[in-house]
């Protein structure tokens, strides 16, 4: 059976699942050392009313636990990213604990001791003894198969392996491991709670190591294994073309040498070629620099460390792939999001093209023979969506955009793969037509990748084309007969709510909002966000200002007092189910973008006016006005769509544009000129 097929049968998106079973109250976590008051946090991060008991059989590492959880909170409020009432529910309610006996009312347990068999079983059938019929009991091994662990209990369909990755309170995924004895309704379960409270979960197979750490532990292994022709320093400083620290670096941060001889000892199950590297047993620390560092490598040595890296990189993944244990999709996305890669091993494939990959390939082979080659052709490898995921419900498809790691930012290759999907399905009678989501609760989509604007700022032709470029999408809906419904599942933002405001129409969650923060980078919505709003509901055009120009976020209720939303939802579910009635209630009712001119009022501009971040850019407030009025008085919609392309390329060449943007991807407020 196709992999996706095996470990997603009902749905790829995992808030289109119907829970079986509420949000859970009290939550144990067993093993207070380095990542269980990690997940503790994150736990009550999410769901700060919740109680949860942190468990060990000593005191000390207890202790150290709560001292860390109060860092966190007080880091956190400290950063702003989380207000000061909030971080004192997080602190309430954790009960720090050597009895057991405490656990009995838990809905949830998460076992974070030791990476030892015996023990761990131990542990399991002390909670089984303790906890009700209905509990789920998981286990964050990083490496054990989860049979070895539960076999043995009494009720092992309520287990699983629930694998976090460090540090665990902020890294988004989590692998939730499909395994014969579990039931799907436990795995199905894990799979949306970790959705619901933040997390990017993904479902791997019952392999040594499941997925991401193969990738993680023999990508160190063989790092150690060319200590003969290298030094740490320099393998990490070619690491880092690939990753954003090198794996000495990682190794160190960890103290991970232990953790790799056991995953790779226990892949040797599997076949000698994974045997640990020998060095990893005698060596405390590595000698090497911290990410970034200036560190020559000579180019023969460089070249060798290369191949080898992306060798067992690509050896491991095609493996993956082959043996069903993770999908495509997840496997390029994880790698990012848990081990810091700066693209998925198939982008890296993709970049370097099928002849270089086959050459490395088989130069690995002679130097490594065992390890695993690809089972297929390259292009299937290739064939897959990276930012998107899409599920059936009936006849509509659910299109997700998926990256979480920048909250559903669009990128050019996300709309590419958008409009892929209405282009292959445009003649399919099945499909009656689409549903366009965000991943997560938090957002749609927070708007248009703002790390790819310093490559054109400066250029207004390439700014145009840029604009042009990103209106593809939205152009080709524009003439659409299949209707396409926008479920805001959370913020849509520039150019998210830019694609939002050109589907047919649009459903929200309730708290939902809508903004056009560009005004604020010193720039402007250009891809139909000065001209849509304006035609489609004039009667919200002061507000349309005020988003425009002056950055103000509405909430979805206010959009819905326009006009702008048909229809508000109270939960993920319930949105996307209001969105496909949508779907079926706009067959032959598409309403098209009034093409004519229209009278807009005027706007009263402050002097000085500003947002939470700080003044606004006169400069640029100006450009965005001229540009709105300019685009109202256009005879067409195609001139006036014209206009706001053009209005980003006067904007992207000015001061305010530059400063806008490089003070978000420096993290810090921006400064504009008077
Ligand atoms: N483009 C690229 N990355 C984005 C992004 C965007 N539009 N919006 C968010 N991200 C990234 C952040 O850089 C951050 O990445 P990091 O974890 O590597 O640092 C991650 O998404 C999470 O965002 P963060 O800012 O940490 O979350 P927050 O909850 O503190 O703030 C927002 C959320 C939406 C207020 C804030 O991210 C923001 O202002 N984003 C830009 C919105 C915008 O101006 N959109 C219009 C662009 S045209």
């Amino acid at each position: 059976m196709d992999a996706k097929q095996k470990l997603y049968p009902a749905t790829f998106n995992p808030l289109l699942i119907k829970p079986s079973r509420p949000l859970p109250t009290e939550i144990a976590i067993i093993g207070a050392g380095t990542i269980g008051p990690d997940i503790g946090y994150y736990l009550k991060s999410a769901l700060p009313s919740i109680k949860l008991y942190l468990v060990d059989i000593a005191a000390g590492p207890l202790k150290n636990a709560e001292t860390r959880i109060i860092d966190y909170t007080e880091k956190a409020v400290d950063k702003k990213k989380m207000k000061p009432d909030k971080a004192a529910a997080v602190r309430q309610n954790i009960v720090y604990t050597t009895d057991y006996g405490e656990i009995k009312d838990c809905a949830l347990v998460i076992e974070a001791a030791t990476e030892d068999i015996p023990l761990k079983q131990k542990i399991f059938e002390s909670i089984e003894n303790i906890v009700g019929e209905d509990t789920i009991i998981t286990s964050n091994t990083s490496s054990i198969p989860a049979d070895r662990l539960f076999s043995k209990m009494k009720k092992p369909q309520r287990t699983t392996v629930t694998h976090f990755f460090a540090p665990a309170w902020r890294s988004l995924p989590v692998e939730v491991i499909a395994w014969e004895g579990g039931s799907r309704e436990t795995l199905d379960y894990l799979f949306w709670f970790f959705a619901k409270t933040g997390k990017a979960p993904i479902i791997t197979d019952n392999a040594i190591c499941f997925m991401l750490d193969r990738i993680f532990d023999n990508w160190c292994n063989e790092a150690a294994y060319m200590l003969n022709r290298a030094t740490a320093s320099q393998i990490d400083k070619v690491a880092e073309s690939f990753v954003f620290a090198g794996p000495f670096f990682v190794l160190n941060l960890a103290n991970g040498n232990p953790i790799i001889i056991e995953t790779n000892t226990l892949q040797m199950e599997e076949g000698a070629h994974y045997q640990p590297a020998p060095i990893l047993a005698s060596v405390d620390r590595w000698l090497t620099h911290r990410p970034g560092a200036p560190v020559t490598v000579p180019e023969e040595f460089s070249n060798v460390i290369k191949d080898r890296l992306l060798a067992i990189l690509f050896s491991q993944s095609f493996d993956i792939i082959d043996r069903g244990i993770g999908i495509k999709e997840d496997l390029n996305l994880g790698c990012q999001i848990a081990l810091g890669f700066r693209k998925g091993p198939f982008d890296i494939m993709q970049d370097l093209g099928e002849t270089e990959v086959s050459r490395i390939m088989e130069k690995f082979q002679k130097e490594r023979p065992g390890f695993p080659v690809p089972m297929r052709p390259y292009a299937e490898y290739q064939d897959f969506k990276r930012h998107i995921i899409v599920d059936h419900r009936d006849d509509v498809m659910i299109i997700t955009l998926r990256r979480p790691q920048a909250l559903n930012a669009l990128n050019d290759e996300m709309t590419d793969e958008i409009l892929a999907v209405f282009r292959e399905n445009i003649d399919n009678p099945v499909v009656k037509g689409f549903v366009l989501t965000g991943y997560g609760t938090t957002a749609f989509s927070a708007g248009a990748d703002i790390g790819k604007f310093p490559e054109m700022l400066g250029n207004r032709e390439a700014s145009i084309r840029f604009a042009k470029d990103c209106a593809k999408v939205q152009l080709f809906m524009d003439q659409m007969d299949k209707p396409v419904v926008a479920a805001l599942n959370g913020m849509a933002l520039g150019g998210g709510l830019e694609i939002a405001i050109r589907c047919h129409s649009m459903v929200a969650i309730r708290n939902a909002t809508l903004q056009f923060p560009e005004i604020s980078l010193g720039i402007l919505p250009a891809i139909g966000g000065c001209v849509v709003p304006y035609r489609k509901w004039p009667q919200g055009a002061k507000l349309f200002h005020e988003m425009i120009c002056l950055g103000k976020p509405i909430a979805a209720q206010e959009a819905a007092g326009i006009g702008m939303i048909s229809e508000m939802a109270d939960d993920y579910l319930s949105l996307i189910r209001a969105a496909v009635a949508e779907v079926h209630r706009l067959q032959g009712q598409i309403k098209r973008i009034p093409p004519k001119k229209i009278d807009i009022p005027e706007i009263s501009i402050p002097e000085e006016a500003t947002v939470p971040a700080g003044r606004l850019s006169k400069e640029a407030v100006d450009i965005a006005w001229k540009t709105v009025q300019k685009a109202a008085a256009a005879e067409n919609l195609s001139d006036a769509l014209k206009i706001g392309y053009e209005g980003f390329g006067e904007i992207a060449c000015t001061d305010a544009a530059n400063e806008g943007v490089s003070a978000f991807l420096e993290k810090r407020k921006p400064e504009f000129k008077k």
